[in-house]
């Protein structure tokens, strides 16, 4: 199966003010929401929307307070839409709306829907780098990001009570892929046998119970990652950890504790994997997880940064 990519997210929020100014410092521009709803888009459209913990509309909540309520996946066409319903079919009768989308829960109970995609397609933004041997911008300076303005949903990541049947469901049900794992203990998973590394992450919990634990958005390049992470720290936003770089996927990140539930991501430079990836089984240690990390965010270069030579010491 092919996915165009993750749709969009649904949070239950216990803030709702709260969680609607972070998406905002975030970079997500506002749109028309039903009512009771605040809804938010990156560039190509994928949606972010936010409604009261309690809102009767909601699916089930897999843990209490806020978190994401319900998963969007986007496919590219109806006959690929009708290959999943019939997947889907095969463990009991499938919920339909009007407008074709699908709705299922995963093992763990997230309300996951499938439908055509409403996320449109990306232009190439990237700055351009220049390295030895191969000078791509001349005569330009590179960008320097005021803050984000995230492209689209990338990957979204939860803490899972068995890490087994979310794989054997979203393979086996739904089409993805299985990237990389984790021995024993987590499994990346990509919605299209070519593109990004990982649209979804499930590690092992501690707890035995689902836990959201984050949603990531990806931006044009390393700068803008560095860029988004100190607007948002500007506007008095928590780091979680970040900067740093994923070995993994070989991206650079920046993770920020979000009012809606769990973190958000901003990454750049994500591995892009084809069927001649070869899955890797990786152990769960710290040098897998970052190569470098700072713990707690940067903080812009302003008067208490010294100019070199300005300073006496
Ligand atoms: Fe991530």
């Amino acid at each position: 199966m092919d996915y165009v990519g993750l749709d969009g997210a649904v949070y239950g929020v216990t803030d709702l003010d709260r969680a609607a100014q972070f998406f905002a410092d975030w970079g997500l521009r506002k749109v028309r929401a039903p009512k009771g709803a605040v809804a938010f888009e990156t560039v190509n459209g994928s949606q972010i929307t936010l409604r009261r913990h309690d809102d009767p509309t909601l699916p089930p909540a897999i843990e209490p307070g806020s978190t994401v309520r319900q998963v969007f996946w986007g496919l590219g066409s109806k006959k690929q839409l009708a290959a999943v319903e019939q997947a889907l079919a095969k463990d009991g009768p499938v919920h339909k709306d009007k407008d074709g989308t699908l709705h299922t829960r995963d093992p763990m109970g997230l309300a996951v829907g499938i439908r055509i995609a409403r996320r449109r397609p990306l232009k190439a933004l990237a700055t351009p780098i220049n390295a030895p041997g191969k000078i791509t911008r001349v005569d330009t300076r590179s960008t320097i990001y005021e803050r984000a303005i995230p492209q689209t949903l990338g990957h979204i990541v939860f803490t899972a009570p068995d890490v087994d049947a979310m794989e054997r469901f979203y393979t086996k049900r739904l089409g993805f892929w299985v990237s990389d794992r984790y021995k024993g203990r987590g499994v990346f998973m990509r919605c299209a046998r070519e593109g990004n590394h990982h649209n979804l992450f499930f590690i092992k919990s501690a707890d035995g119970k689902g836990h959201l634990n984050h949603v990531a958005f990806m931006v044009r390049d390393i700068h803008e990652v560095f860029g988004g992470g100190l607007h948002i720290t500007r506007q008095g936003w928590q780091t979680e950890i970040g900067p740093g770089r994923h070995p993994v996927s070989s991206a650079y990140f920046w993770y920020v504790k979000s009012p809606a539930g769990g973190a958000c991501e901003y990454y750049a430079d994500e591995d892009h994997v084809t069927p001649k990836w070869k899955v890797r089984a990786l152990e769960t240690k710290p040098e897998n997880f970052a190569e470098w990390a700072l713990p707690d965010g940067i903080h812009r270069s302003r008067g208490d940064i010294k100019e070199r030579g300005a300073s006496s010491s």
